[in-house]
């Protein structure tokens, strides 16, 4: 059994403008020791399905289906229960996390807190285990003495990383982790999550709207669009060979490396609005593969051996 398992989960918010469809029918598996890479634009529903599975921003969620991690069903677990899990034994990296450290308030302080909830250690081993944890991602352990202010932004994410690694968790999630840092430390710390992930013998689960820069450190990618995956397979399967003319469009907008500065081609149309329902595919208005078919029956859901939300991918069968 896999080490997280999310079946059929959607996920809608009620507002007052009506109900938003955020999350449909989401399959996603994670097994032990996987980087598995959750990837698609901003607002399709990425920090959506990590929050609903650490089972926070839930005051006006309503949502369906299963999530099992470690074999036990966690979406409808007690408060306090969810507490233990998230930290101790799910670490989460949040979205603009290099900014949610308290800038005043001293690394090893904030390091001690998450310890303290969670374990009874004695100051000495909360004290080694920081220093331990920061050696790990880079930091100087001397610097546990220093405030989030005093470091680079590159540096702040790598005390995210530790911090989410503390207690040794058995998956960690890392939404957007190299968003907001310039292209050399978004390298290393992509490297960094790859290391992390080898040396602490976890799993992670890696949101970024970004194919090209995540996509080499994950052992499988699902790509999300309009709250729905439309593409599962193992990294080279999607780098190498996307079906689904959604994850296409994304290849084809990554920027190359190194080479003249070149006009990239973007992905035109903008996404659905997730206040429609819609009885079709979501992509088609902006599809340049769009049949009749499609205008008329929904395409198959990425679930068990499908792994291409697209008419397509059937007709060529
Ligand atoms: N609590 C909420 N109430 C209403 N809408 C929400 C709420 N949380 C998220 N959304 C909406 O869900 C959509 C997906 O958001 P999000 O999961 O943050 O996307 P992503 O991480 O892929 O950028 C957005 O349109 C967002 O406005
Ligand atoms: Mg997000």
């Amino acid at each position: 059994m896999p080490l997280l398992d999310v079946k059929e989960l959607s996920v809608n918010f009620s507002t007052k403008e009506g109900v938003h469809h955020v999350l449909k029918n989401v399959d996603l598996n994670i097994n032990k020791g996987e980087i598995v890479g959750l990837i698609g634009e901003s607002g399709s529903g990425k920090s959506t399905l990590a929050m609903t599975v650490l089972d926070i921003n839930s005051r006006n969620r309503e949502m369906s289906g299963n999530i099992s991690f470690m074999e036990e069903r966690i979406d409808n677990l007690k408060k306090e229960r969810m507490r233990n899990i998230r930290g101790k034994h799910i670490g989460s990296v949040p979205q603009s996390s290099m900014n949610a450290l308290d800038p005043l308030v001293k690394i090893r302080s904030q390091f001690f807190e998450t310890i303290k909830a969670h374990t009874d250690m004695s100051r000495q081993e909360m004290l080694s285990l920081t220093a331990r944890s920061l050696e790990m991602v880079g930091i100087d352990p001397l610097r546990m003495n220093s405030c989030p202010y005093e470091f680079s932004g590159g540096q702040r994410q790598r005390i995210m990383i530790a911090l989410s690694m503390l207690l040794s968790p058995e998956l960690i999630i890392a939404d957007e982790p190299t968003t907001a840092l310039d292209a050399t430390v978004q390298l290393k710390i992509t490297t960094l999550l790859k290391d992390v992930v080898q040396q602490k013998n976890t799993s992670m689960l890696v949101i970024s709207h970004d194919l090209h820069t995540i996509s080499r450190i994950c052992d499988r990618i699902y790509i999300m669009y309009a709250g729905r995956i439309v593409e599962t397979g193992t990294r080279d399967e999607i780098l190498n060979d996307p079906v689904h003319p959604y994850t296409q469009k994304l290849l084809a907008s990554r920027l190359p490396l190194m080479c003249e500065p070149v006009r990239v081609k973007g992905i035109s149309g903008t996404p659905p609005s997730t206040l429609k329902k819609y009885e079709v595919c979501e992509f088609m208005e902006r599809c340049d593969k769009v049949s009749d078919i499609c205008r008329t029956v929904r395409p198959p859901e990425c679930t068990g051996n499908v792994k291409v939300a697209c008419h397509m991918e059937c007709h060529l069968e």
